[in-house]
Order: C-alpha cells, then structure tokens, then sequence
C-alpha cells in the first residue's frame, strides 16, 4: 500500500517536473518561433519542425542574417555542433523570374518546376548539391549538413555564434590579403577542375574569413557546372569582381592569369 502511494507521487512529482520543463522550454523557444511564424509560412515550419523532431537539428536560434529573400539562422545540429540555417522565403514572385537562367541546361535538374513553391524547392536543392559537390572536391565551404524544402543546413563558420567576417567586413595586412588572394585562386581551381562547377556569384560578401587567415566560398546559389551556357561569363566575372576588390585595398592582380591558373593550375 505505502509502496503504490510512493509510487503514484513519484509520478505526480515527474509529470510536474516535465511539466515545469516543458513551459520553461516553451518560453525560451516563444520569441524564436513568433519570429519565425511572422516570416515563414506553415509548410516551412513544418519541415523545420521536422528537422528539429527527428534530431538533425537540435535547435535554432538568433537569425546571422535577414535577406530578401533569404534569411539565415544560428543553430545547432544533433551532434551538438554549431550550424548555419539557411531558409528560403517562399513569397517572392521575382523569385523564379530571376534565377530561371541558372536553372535551365543543368543535367542534374531536367524539369523544371512551374508552381512557384517548387521552384524555391529546386533553388535550394540545387545550392546544396553545389555546396556538396564543392565540399566532395575539398573546397573550402561550410560542410554541408542537410537540406529539406526550402532549407539548408550547413557547419556554421564562426564560433559560439560569432560567425566569422566577410572579406569585405575586415581590414587585413597587404601580406595576409595577398595570401587570401592565392587560397581564392586555389579554391576556385579545384572547383573548376575537380568539381566542374564555376561559383557564379564570386565576390567579396561570398567569402569568409576564418582565423589563419583561412579562406571559405559560401553561397553556391548561382554555382553552375562546366558547359552551361553561362559557365565561361560567370568565371571572368567572378575573377574580375575579386580583382577590382583587392584593387581597392592596395593589391594588384592579373586577372588573365588568374583565369588561367583556374582553367589548368
Ligand atoms: N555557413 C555559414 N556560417 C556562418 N555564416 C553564414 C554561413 N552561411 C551564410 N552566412 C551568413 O549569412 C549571410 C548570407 O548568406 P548567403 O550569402 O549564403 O545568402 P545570400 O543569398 O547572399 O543572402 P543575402 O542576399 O542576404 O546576401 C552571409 O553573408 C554570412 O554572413
Ligand atoms: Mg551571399
């Protein structure tokens, strides 16, 4: 008799303490998901919902940065690592407009959504399986983690969500600047080659810096492989916006050899 009172108040205890835990829990998350409920619409949620029950995600927390049409959280993964949350907004309508020529002649993607929705889908997958292509090649891009829908989940470049600077974000050294300038080189001729990809959207707010200085490629979005139409135009004008960068700061750089180191090292 005592033993089953014990027991029933055990429970009560327990369930209280859940309880508590629970409301605790909730509160913390409360100002997040009003956030990100007045951003995302349900279907977004959802699929970060889901993210987050099945343990690919243990949580997500302050937002690194608010796009137009992206935004980008602070997270952390299940095993407990620090990760990049990169969503993108299913409500613009230049969406599709915009980004159809980087889409089209991709062998990877044969057809190609009309639903607007879809096509954001199509976006992300396809930025993700550029990221895993550069990251397979050894290019230095945050891992890729994984990507559901709209959202992408990637190693989060900084640390204890100080996220690293852009290059455009700091002062360096002409000695470290020119040694940035040959890791941009280095990385860029290993996508080329191994991964047979062209960045499409190179520049100084696509590159973070890490400490070393260690140079990472981030947002592979307009990546596309050798023989798109658009590959060659891409690569010189990614090489020419990066050479009219470290211009500015003092550094001269050829940009024909630069295209050449790239195409053949
Ligand atoms: N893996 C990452 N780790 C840390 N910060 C990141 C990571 N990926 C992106 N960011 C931050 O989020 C910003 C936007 O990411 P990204 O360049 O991929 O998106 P975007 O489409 O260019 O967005 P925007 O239009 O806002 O520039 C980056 O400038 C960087 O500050
Ligand atoms: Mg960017």
């Amino acid at each position: 008799m005592g033993r089953e009172v014990d027991d029933v108040e055990r429970r009560l205890r327990l369930r209280e303490f859940r309880k508590e835990r629970m409301q605790r829990y909730l509160e913390k998350r409360s100002e997040l998901d009003e956030s990100l409920e007045e951003v995302f619409d349900q279907r977004t949620l959802l699929a970060l919902y889901e993210l987050l029950n099945t343990g690919r995600l243990r949580e997500v927390m302050g937002v690194i940065s608010a796009g137009k049409e992206s935004r980008v959280y602070h997270g952390v993964a299940g095993d407990g690592s620090e990760t990049a949350v990169k969503i993108y907004l299913t409500s613009s309508a230049e969406f599709r407009r915009n980004r159809l020529q980087y889409v089209v002649d991709d062998p990877r993607f044969k057809s190609i959504p009309r639903d607007f929705r879809k096509f954001v889908y199509l976006w992300a997958k396809r930025e993700f399986a550029n990221l895993v292509d550069a990251y397979n090649a050894g290019v230095s891009v945050p891992k890729p983690i994984v990507q559901r829908e709209n959202i992408l989940v990637m190693q989060f470049l900084g640390e204890n969500g100080v996220r690293y600077p852009l290059l455009v974000e700091e002062e360096f050294e002409s000695d470290e600047l020119k040694m940035i300038w040959g890791q941009l080189l280095e990385n860029a001729a290993k996508m080329y080659k191994r991964a047979a990809l062209v960045h499409g959207d190179l520049s100084e707010y696509n590159v973070v810096i890490g400490r070393g200085p260690v140079v990472y490629i981030i947002d592979f979005a307009q990546a596309v492989k050798l023989g798109h139409p658009l590959a060659e135009t891409l690569l010189l004008r990614g090489v020419e916006t990066l050479a009219r960068f470290f211009k500015k700061r003092g550094v001269s750089v050829d940009v024909e050899e630069a295209v050449r180191v790239i195409k053949s090292g």
